[in-house]
């Protein structure tokens, strides 16, 4: 299967996925990496696996329509099965999540701690298990169906970074694993219960 992936950072992510792309018995490999800003390290972790990257400006364009055209029209020219929204920072709109399936990975247990700083929300109401979730994006923040879920426990003193390392650890995992099953195994959705395998299709 074709991946997009987009970041908006560090892209680790994103690496785990080049990594378990290296090998063919995976399914899936990264055909092009995209970004919203330049000069991030998501975009010189491919560039060093030989992917194409493409970056889409938010401030390059006269209004959100126009780069949510412009975006839409660069991942469709990679022909992806799936796109792969792995730490990206802007909510897609319509003209990307109604020509592709996105799925998106999130740092904490939806529908707890939603939104851009899941991590440090968990750590502040004082949970002490936390965790990562991999979901089909919709039009939401973080609303669409679940696809994955693992906890991961909050340790006493933990600061927010400590907490975020401990998360993606577990993050990077369920991601290369359940976009793998997805691309091998097949999938459905409907309303929000999302099925991989038993031969679907
Ligand atoms: C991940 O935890 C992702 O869920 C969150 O930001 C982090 C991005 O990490 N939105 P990376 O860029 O993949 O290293």
């Amino acid at each position: 299967g074709r991946l997009v992936v987009l970041v908006s950072g560090s892209g680790t992510n994103l690496q785990a996925l080049l990594d378990a792309s290296a090998d063919p018995s995976y399914g899936a490999r990264v055909v092009a990496v995209g970004a919203d800003r330049d000069g991030i390290e998501g975009l010189a972790r491919a560039s060093r696996a030989g992917v194409p990257t493409f970056v889409r400006n938010l401030r390059d364009y006269p209004n959100r329509e126009d780069w949510d055209a412009a975006i839409a029209a660069e991942i469709a020219a990679h022909k992806p099965d799936l796109v792969i929204s792995a730490g990206f920072m802007k909510i897609l709109g319509a003209p990307t999540l109604d020509s592709f399936p996105v799925v998106n990975t999130h740092p904490a247990l939806l529908p707890s701690f939603p939104g851009a700083h899941g991590v440090r929300d968990a750590l502040a109401y004082g949970v002490q298990v936390t965790g990562c979730t991999v979901m089909l994006a919709d039009a939401g923040v973080d609303t669409g169906p679940i696809i994955a879920q693992e906890a991961v426990r909050v340790l006493p003193g933990d600061d927010e970074s400590e907490l975020h390392e401990r998360i993606k650890t577990v993050e990077r995992r369920l991601l290369v694993d359940t976009v793998g099953r997805m691309v091998r195994e097949g999938w459905t959705v409907s309303g929000r219960v999302v099925r991989i395998g038993n031969n679907i299709g």
